[in-house]
């Protein structure tokens, strides 16, 4: 793969900081981040609040990328249903002025979307079939898919589910399960929530391979096995020699969550899969390098990244 100049936004994120720190092997990184600067030699940081006028110009003009990531948003579902305008900056109106200057300027972009554009009714789901968002943060996120697919038609839209270990070390459901069992707090898993979650690590290669194919248009880049949210959790407690039977098999509604969460986010791959002629990562393999990176003390390297 050639070696190309990316800008990752959101690289103080979970999905941002992980595809950042692959990418980097590879190319040269510069890397967005907000109200957590990094301390970092690995990849160029750059301070931006997205939602401040002339920021997304700025930024483009400081990195002149070739590819753009755009992995930025309010991702906290819960959040999105306390401050509904900022979701709609975030997730709609920041990545539709995004693709319009990308689309102007000639660099490729690819923007991160979610699973849950969909209900979860059935599960199962194509490209083909029509979302239904059930909350503010869905529907703020396909209105953003949507936008850049207009202003952009040669951006990729990428459909993603992940976890991985994020720099608060809160971000992804898999820190949680960790988190809890390692200090022997029991805790619920959910049986009626299933989704096919990918390594962030793992899903940053993807999508380095989905821009160096020239892809466009709207993919569902999910892991390759899906499984129920208690599974999961049973899972992280195998692998890493801890208490499964902290984790108590609950009903998502008797979470006490304020969003509705779809149920059986499913997502078929096919489209990706032949694009890339090759599978996309399970979830056996990516469990096996959340343990790897474990061992190799990422969490740790994450979490000092943080300045302050
Ligand atoms: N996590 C999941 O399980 C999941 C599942 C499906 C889809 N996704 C999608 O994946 C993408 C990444 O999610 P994530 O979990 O990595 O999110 P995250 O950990 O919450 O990170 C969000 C990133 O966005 C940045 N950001 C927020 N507001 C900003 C602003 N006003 N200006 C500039 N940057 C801002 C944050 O910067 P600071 O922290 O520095 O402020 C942070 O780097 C999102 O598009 C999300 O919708 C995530």
């Amino acid at each position: 793969m050639r070696k190309r100049r990316i800008l990752i936004t959101g690289a103080s994120g979970l999905l941002g900081l992980n595809t950042a720190v692959e990418a980097v092997k590879a190319h040269e990184v510069f890397g967005q981040v907000n109200r957590h600067p990094l301390r970092t030699e690995a990849f160029t940081t750059i301070q931006a609040d997205l939602l401040a006028p002339g920021a997304l110009e700025r930024l483009l003009d400081q990195t002149r990328p070739d590819w753009v990531i755009h992995c930025a948003a309010l991702a906290n579902v819960d959040a999105c249903e306390n401050d509904p305008l900022q979701a709609r900056q975030l997730n709609s109106e920041v990545p539709c002025q995004l693709a319009e200057l990308v689309a102007r300027g000639g660099a490729r972009l690819l923007h991160v979307s979610t699973d849950a554009v969909f209900d979860g009714q059935r599960g199962g789901y194509t490209e083909e079939d029509a979302p239904h968002p059930l909350g503010t943060y869905a529907q703020t996120k396909l209105d953003g898919e949507r936008g850049v697919l207009a202003a952009n038609p040669k951006a990729i839209v990428a459909r993603v589910n992940l976890f991985g270990w994020s720099i608060s070390g809160t971000r992804s459901l898999a820190e949680f399960f960790f988190h809890k069992l390692f200090t022997g707090q029991p805790c619920m898993g959910f049986t009626d929530v299933i989704f096919c979650p990918m390594l962030a690590n793992d899903l940053g290669l993807v999508f380095l391979k989905m821009l160096d194919a020239g892809l466009s248009g709207l993919y569902h880049a999910v892991g390759s096995e899906c499984t129920s949210k208690y599974e999961f959790g049973l899972r992280i407690a195998r692998r890493f020699d801890l208490d499964e039977s902290l984790i108590a098999p609950k009903s998502v509604h008797e979470g006490g969550l304020k969003a509705a969460r779809s149920l059986n986010l499913t997502l078929r791959t096919d489209r990706l899969t032949q694009a890339l002629g090759e599978p996309l990562p399970g979830l056996s393999t990516g469990l096996e390098g959340f343990y790897t990176l474990y061992q190799q003390g990422y969490p740790h390297w994450v979490e000092q990244l943080q300045e302050g």
